[in-house]
């Protein structure tokens, strides 16, 4: 059997609802690596497998760091919260690229983005332009493996309210007899099943580019 790598992991978006997931299975997983998250404030979760890095993500890319393996990345704003394009950039693209650079340093040989369905450097919607944008960033990053997961909307429990997620909810839950055929592509999919997917990724082979459409996210978290 082969060893298995205990080289911490690296995870950015720790206290999101992707990020929270991925790293509650990463720590639950007793006899696996431990966790490195780049944080701006502590998660507030007392394991000592966990090691977190605060910083101020503008300055992420000279955070110190220890040596890690695989990195992840779950980090994200809305526009609402943004509330300008060159803010929500300075998220999606820009602390994601930076990240991606810090993971490089730290000796991260592959990298998981959570990236979004639709995403696409040439698309004439800014969300789905910056989505594409980021994933074309880390490409360029030369990791050997990269995993670029595109979910639809996510499900899970949320401390702030999103009234258009809710909506898009809502609708979809109306129409799921649709979505379980031809409408798959877009069907919404919890956070956890996300976190799930991207651990099943990162326990395979990774090399060269991944793209896991939302389809696909469902299939490996079944
Ligand atoms: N919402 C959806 O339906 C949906 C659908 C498809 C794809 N996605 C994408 O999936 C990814 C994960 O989404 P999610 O819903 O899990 O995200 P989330 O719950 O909003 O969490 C976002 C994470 O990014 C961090 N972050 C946000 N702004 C930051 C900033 N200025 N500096 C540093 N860190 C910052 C947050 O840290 P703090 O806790 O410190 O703010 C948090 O850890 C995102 O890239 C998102 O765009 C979302």
């Amino acid at each position: 059997m082969e060893k298995q790598d205990l080289t911490p992991f690296l995870v950015a978006g720790a206290s999101g609802l992707v990020g929270r997931a991925l790293v509650g299975r990463m720590l639950a997983d007793e006899g696996g690596p431990g966790v490195v998250a780049v944080v701006r404030r502590p998660l507030g979760i007392g394991d000592a497998r966990l090691t977190e890095v605060v910083t101020d993500f503008g300055q992420v890319a000279s955070a110190r760091v220890p040596p890690v393996g695989t990195a992840f990345c779950a980090l994200g704003t809305t526009m609402a919260k943004a509330r300008s394009e060159a803010a929500f950039r300075a998220v999606d693209l820009d602390a994601v690229a930076a990240f991606a650079g810090l993971a490089r340093r730290a000796g991260a040989k592959r990298f998981l983005l959570v990236s979004a369905l639709g995403a696409d450097p040439r698309s004439r919607v800014f969300y789905n332009r910056v989505k594409g944008e980021a994933e074309e960033a880390v490409k360029g990053a030369g990791f050997e493996g990269l995993a670029v997961l595109r979910p639809s909307l996510l499900l899970g429990d949320r401390q702030e309210s999103r009234p258009a997620e809710t909506v898009a909810v809502v609708a979809s839950s109306l129409f799921s007899w649709a979505m379980a055929g031809p409408l798959a592509r877009w069907k919404p999919v919890p956070a956890e099943s996300v976190a799930a997917a991207m651990l099943a990724v990162a326990g395979g082979v990774l090399e060269g580019v991944r793209i896991v459409e939302n389809d696909e996210i469902h299939r490996l978290a079944a």
